[in-house]
């Protein structure tokens, strides 16, 4: 596969060609998923609880996220590699930059952040320092004891600040957002508001790229999955086959349905 790069990413979207992206951990899945087509991989803290085992992204260290990132980054076939800041690492922007230059230093291509227009200098000072920086807004787990749950975010009164949040930090340099579950009309104006891509999960169809957890996907998460979810095995003969369908239905528009998406 020709490697993608933001560039790539930024000209899907000027087209609106849909693009999708799965979490990896390890090299194994991450020459399975580059292999299948999927544009970009994901290096999430969510490995804290995927792998882990644990009940939240809180206790994941930056260490776990250099490994992880390195080892997906030896199993890739061309994808753009996201690796996830895990909590605590960028809380003023001279930490930020250090930590983010060791996930870059083992092979991510740009670093993804929880937050909101706080982040502006920081998302500044990386991309002075060669470092382009993703944005998670929404529902950003990490924060998980501010919002008392993982719940939607973005309705009501919320969502003008988030609209304004994502504003300032693509005019600040931000090169991609992801949108976590927010109301999918929310996740629609954002897309077009901003001129850089947005990528969703529990976000609805309209944003420009789309994020899963690659063992929710499999249908081999514990407990119930999230509305947003579709497991993929269910209807393949394999996990290659599984993630070429994935693939498939984002670009054709298919995934994510109505029925996965939250309202206004
Ligand atoms: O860590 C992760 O897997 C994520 C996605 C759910 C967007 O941040
Ligand atoms: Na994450």
């Amino acid at each position: 596969m020709a490697k993608i790069t933001l560039t790539t990413l930024n000209k899907m979207k000027a087209s609106r060609e849909k693009f999708s992206v799965l979490t990896s951990y390890d090299a194994t899945f991450s020459h399975v998923v580059s292999n299948a087509g999927i544009e970009a991989i994901l290096v999430g803290d969510s490995l804290g609880m995927v792998l882990q085992g644990h009940d939240s992204t809180l206790p994941v260290t930056l260490e776990a996220m250099v490994y992880h990132t390195e080892c997906v980054s030896r199993g890739n076939q061309g994808a753009l590699i996201i690796a996830d800041m895990p909590f605590m690492s960028f809380a003023n922007p001279e930490m930020t930059l250090l930590n983010a230059a060791k996930l870059m230093a083992v092979g991510a291509n740009i670093v993804k952040l929880e937050g909101g227009a706080w982040l502006k200098d920081t998302v500044q000072q990386l991309n002075r320092n060669g470092i382009p920086c993703c944005i998670h807004m929404g529902l950003t787990p990490q924060s998980v004891n501010v919002f008392g749950g993982y719940k939607v975010q973005g309705r009501g009164g919320a969502a003008a600040q988030l609209l304004a949040d994502a504003e300032q930090l693509a005019e600040a340099g931000a090169a991609l957002f992801v949108l976590e579950c927010v109301p999918s009309p929310l996740a629609k104006q954002i897309t077009e508001r901003v001129n850089v891509p947005v990528i969703g999960i529990g976000a609805g169809p309209d944003t420009d790229g789309q994020v899963l957890v690659l063992h929710d996907m499999l249908g081999i998460s514990p407990g119930k999955p999230a509305r947003f979810v579709k497991n993929f095995l269910a209807e393949a003969d394999s996990i290659p086959a599984a993630i070429k369908a994935f693939a498939l239905a984002v670009k054709s528009g298919t995934y994510p349905a109505e029925e996965h998406g939250f309202q206004e």
